[in-house]
């Protein structure tokens, strides 16, 4: 049995497929993060939320990171509706949520309220900059907030549905492998040599990995989660022991909060079962925003007790020519010019043109399948 309790104490569930919708008079349409948070929240992936902030939680949540109980968490999760729709809700109705005219769920207004996204931008994202796209999502959306429960009454279809698990689910996955301890890996990105470097090291000292790609929203630029989710099967087709590796698809929406997300990644994969969570360089980071060692910076103003989950750091990894194999500049004494380092924006411009990165830089199976992808796609 895995030692993960559930941030809280206990898995939510907030899922009622049988609930009666006759009586709800008005309707709040959603946007994919929204859709994608309430199954999240609905699932117990986001325990203990039981629904979108009120103002209670969201404020210590954006200048504490933490909820008003005390909890830790760090990333604001809000339904945002325009000024003009929140003057037509009143607090103490039930409300259908709905995407593409498909109602999904249905929220207990708690709250309605107006955030300052500018002190929310710059304590999240530590920057108001729009050309971050956090910050640029955060403005684009309504300038109102509904809080209040949620209950999920249908679920939405399933991208990837043989790799789709709960947290319920995947609780149950390392119960049958008979894992106690589970790292899990947060990736937007397919799986590189360096990715798989620091997964293995993490793996020499827990009994499995939970390969836990995200494929809600990410930006336009970002390889998309099919193309991915092709190389990740190729990956661990050729490269690693079955038995010792669990993927499963996390249905979020990326944010590009770098350090508050790495904090967010961090609970919810406990709330998936983990015991453990990687954090690499420039975690969940875009552009030039956060420092390379920001994301795992932020976990020492926590404690054990705190997050109940270890994370585990790993420095910019490598492949070394002189070395001969995979390394950090914690394991390698060679100078940069034996370094293969190569920047995303890099590799996807090789990819574009049909080029292959070095079998150093990415597995040739998987540069196979991004290619092929890319094709298809351009
Ligand atoms: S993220 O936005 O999902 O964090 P990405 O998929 O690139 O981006 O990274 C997944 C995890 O691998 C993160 O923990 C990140 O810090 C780590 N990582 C990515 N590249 C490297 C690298 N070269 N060296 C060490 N860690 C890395």
């Amino acid at each position: 049995m895995s030692k993960s309790i559930p941030h809280g104490g206990h898995l939510i569930d907030r899922t009622n497929l049988n609930l009666d919708l006759s009586t709800i008079e008005r309707e709040v349409v959603l946007d994919l993060m929204a859709l994608s948070d309430l199954t999240l929240i609905a699932n117990g992936a986001y325990s203990p939320l039981e629904g979108f902030l009120t103002r209670e939680d969201y404020t210590p949540v954006v200048e504490n990171m933490r909820l008003a109980n005390g909890l830790v968490w760090s990333i604001p999760i809000t339904l945002p509706v325009s000024r003009l729709h929140a003057e037509t809700l009143h607090v103490g109705e039930r409300v259908r949520l709905s995407y593409n005219g498909t109602v999904y769920g249905v929220l207990d207004v708690e709250d309605i309220y107006e955030p300052d996204k500018t002190s929310e931008a710059t304590h999240v994202y530590g920057t108001s900059d729009q050309a971050h796209p956090g910050v640029q999502k955060l403005f684009q959306r309504g300038e109102v907030y509904l809080g209040g429960p949620v209950t999920l009454v249908r679920k939405p279809e399933k991208a990837f549905p043989t790799v789709h698990q709960d947290p319920q689910e995947t609780r149950q996955a390392f119960q049958s492998l008979g894992w106690q301890t589970v790292v899990g890996f947060q990736t937007r990105n397919p799986v590189h040599r360096a990715h798989e470097y620091i997964q293995k090291s993490a793996m020499e000292i827990v009994d499995g990995l939970l390969l836990h790609p995200l494929v809600g929203e990410t930006k336009a630029d970002d390889v998309p989660a099919d193309i991915r989710m092709k190389s990740y099967d190729v990956l661990l087709e050729h490269y690693y022991p079955q038995n010792r590796v669990h993927l499963a698809v996390f249905p979020a929406a990326m944010r590009y909060a770098g350090p508050r997300e790495a904090i967010f990644h961090a609970l919810v994969r406990k709330n998936y079962g983990c015991t453990h969570f990687i954090v690499g360089r420039d975690h969940a980071g875009v552009g030039d925003y956060y420092g390379t060692y920001d994301a795992q910076r932020i976990f020492t103003s926590f404690t054990y007790e705190d997050l109940g989950i270890t994370p585990l750091f790993f420095e910019h990894s490598f492949y070394c020519r002189a070395c001969g194999n995979m390394a950090s500049s914690k394991t390698c004494p060679h100078e940069a010019s034996e370094r293969l380092i190569l920047s995303g924006t890099k590799v996807r411009e090789m990819l574009r043109h049909g080029e292959a990165p070095p079998p150093e830089f990415s597995r040739p199976e998987v540069a196979n399948v991004l290619i092929q992808g890319m094709e298809v796609k351009v």
